[in-house]
């Protein structure tokens, strides 16, 4: 429904190929700005660095490279409502073995792929360009008076229309099995009040399933207000349609009127009594993947590669062939950080991935990995 201002005619005749800046036009802007929601994407991507991401910077991508398009359906599943146009992978383009440098690692990286999405070695932290709303706490807002106070990276903490805000510049990811498919609260959904935090959107998966991966996600949390009686989520009404507007938030600042107008125009019973609950939204990392020199090295997950012994745990030394290199091999953080990254704490980091968390003993190395037992009779120390 375009304004009666927009020349059609003017628009028809300028059709032609996409570029990163059209589509970057609302997708660089999700979340109400540049970089809020998308961790891993942002007005950087008009003209990137090749360390920003790989294809758009270094190959200079569009976005329709990889999102190939038919008769307007764009394909790619995002990981909140997806309308499933068609999905994009990365082993689309570079098949699920796409190590063949001919170096000593390609073996264990192309068994790796079959339990790491490829963006958890090849893009280790998210919003590394470009600062990325974490934290949004909606029940801070319509304090006209407070003092807003700027972080470490320049972002404010507060705005009166939408309250107290934290942001993260090179975040590590969250990592969680994941096969490819989410749990959604829709609109009207039932929600557990009782839950300390409501996940909107909650990854499937388990170390049990040979399809599930882990996967690199960046958790939007916040608090948002929920219907007590309804347990669903409540919409309000922030932004004025006109001047004459007395029920939107931004003209009055008061929540219950504007809950009563915006579960008015959804459709949905407003029962006149409402919760402050903590959500989350798990955001896949699907961008910003960094060159292949800067992936994540053997160490950074595996702390049992970390002393003298490496590789020799379970091959043979070899006096040409340097283990130990080989096993750091990889991301520098501390060129990232000579670069003015807010990276410091992930220089010499040996615990990556948390792999008790995921349902492993421990480190793989040690205990075994999900596939196989440990080779070469290789016997676990008793824990
Ligand atoms: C006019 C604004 C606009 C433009 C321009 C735009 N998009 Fe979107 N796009 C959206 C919205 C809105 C959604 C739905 C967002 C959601 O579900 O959270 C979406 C969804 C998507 C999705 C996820 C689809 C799914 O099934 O889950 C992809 C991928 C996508 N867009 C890629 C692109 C690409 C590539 C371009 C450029 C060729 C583009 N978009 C241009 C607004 C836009
Ligand atoms: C190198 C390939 C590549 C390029 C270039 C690329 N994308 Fe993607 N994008 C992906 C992959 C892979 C996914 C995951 C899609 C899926 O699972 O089907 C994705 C997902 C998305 C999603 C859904 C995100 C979510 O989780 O909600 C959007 C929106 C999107 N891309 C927009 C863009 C836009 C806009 C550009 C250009 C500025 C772009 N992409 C460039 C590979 C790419
Ligand atoms: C549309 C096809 C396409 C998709 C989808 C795609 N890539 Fe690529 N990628 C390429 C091409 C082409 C190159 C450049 C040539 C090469 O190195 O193979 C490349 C290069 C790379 C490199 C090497 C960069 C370097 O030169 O240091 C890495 C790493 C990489 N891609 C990872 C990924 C990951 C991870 C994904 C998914 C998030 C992905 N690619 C999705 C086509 C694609
Ligand atoms: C365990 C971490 C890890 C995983 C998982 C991983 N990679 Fe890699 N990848 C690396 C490292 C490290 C290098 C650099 C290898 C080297 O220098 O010998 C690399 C190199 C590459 C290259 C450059 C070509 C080459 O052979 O060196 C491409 C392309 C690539 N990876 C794509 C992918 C894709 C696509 C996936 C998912 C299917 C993936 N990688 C999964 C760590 C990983
Ligand atoms: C992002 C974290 C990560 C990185 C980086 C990583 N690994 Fe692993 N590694 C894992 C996980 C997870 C497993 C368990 C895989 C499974 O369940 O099959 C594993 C398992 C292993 C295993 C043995 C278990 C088995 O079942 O075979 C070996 C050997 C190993 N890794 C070596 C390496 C080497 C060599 C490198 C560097 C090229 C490396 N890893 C890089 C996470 C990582
Ligand atoms: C926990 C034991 C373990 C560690 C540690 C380990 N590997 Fe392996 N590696 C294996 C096993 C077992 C195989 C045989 C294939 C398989 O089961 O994956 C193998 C296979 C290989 C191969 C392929 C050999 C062939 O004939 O195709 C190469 C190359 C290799 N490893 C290099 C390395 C390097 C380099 C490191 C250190 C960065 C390393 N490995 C660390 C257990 C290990």
């Amino acid at each position: 429904m375009p304004k009666k201002d927009v020349d059609l005619k003017h628009v028809a005749q300028n059709v032609g190929h996409s570029s990163r800046a059209t589509c970057g036009a609302c997708h660089f802007n999700g979340g109400g700005g540049d970089a809020i929601k998308h961790a891993d994407m942002s007005r950087q991507l008009l003209t990137p660095d090749r360390n920003c991401d790989i294809h758009m910077g270094g190959y200079d991508f569009d976005c329709a490279e990889c999102h190939k398009t038919r008769n307007h359906q764009i394909a790619g599943k995002s990981s909140s409502v997806p309308v499933a146009e068609g999905v994009v992978s990365c082993e689309k383009c570079h098949s699920d073995t796409p190590h063949y440098s001919g170096g000593l690692l390609d073996h264990h990286l192309n068994d790796h792929s079959r339990t790491l999405a490829c963006n958890v070695c090849h893009a280790p932290v998210f919003a590394k360009c470009k600062p990325t709303k974490t934290w949004w706490d909606w029940s801070k807002a319509g304090d006209k008076n407070r003092e807003v106070k700027k972080d470490k990276y320049g972002q404010p903490d507060y705005n009166w229309k939408k309250g107290e805000f934290k942001w993260e510049e090179s975040g590590v990811p969250d990592y969680t099995w994941y096969a490819g498919y989410m749990d959604r609260v829709l609109m009207g959904d039932k929600v557990d009040l009782n839950a300390d935090v409501i996940n909107l959107t909650n990854p499937v998966g388990s170390i049990h399933d040979p399809l599930s991966k882990i996967t690199a996600f960046k958790i939007m949390k916040g608090i948002q207000a929920v219907d007590a009686d309804h347990d669903y989520i409540l919409v309000p009404h922030l932004f004025p349609k006109d001047k004459d507007d007395a029920t939107a938030f931004w003209k009055h600042r008061d929540w219950e009127k504007a809950f009563q107008a915006g579960m008015k125009e959804v459709g949905l019973p407003y029962s006149g009594a409402y919760k402050w609950k903590e959500t989350w939204m798990y955001w896949r990392v699907n961008h910003e993947v960094m060159p292949a020199e800067m992936a994540l090295s053997c160490v950074q997950c595996h702390e049992s590669l970390k002393g003298d012994q490496t590789c020799n745990r379970c091959h043979q030394d070899n006096r040409d062939i340097d283990f130990k290199a080989i096993a750091h091999k990889g991301t520098d953080f501390s060129y990232m950080k000579s670069m003015g990254r807010d990276v410091d704490h992930l220089i010499e980091k040996t615990d990556y991935i948390n792999f008790k968390a995921l349902g492993y003993k421990g480190d793989p190395i040690i205990h075994g990995g999900r596939f196989k037992k440990l080779p070469m009779g290789y016997k676990a120390p008793a824990d």
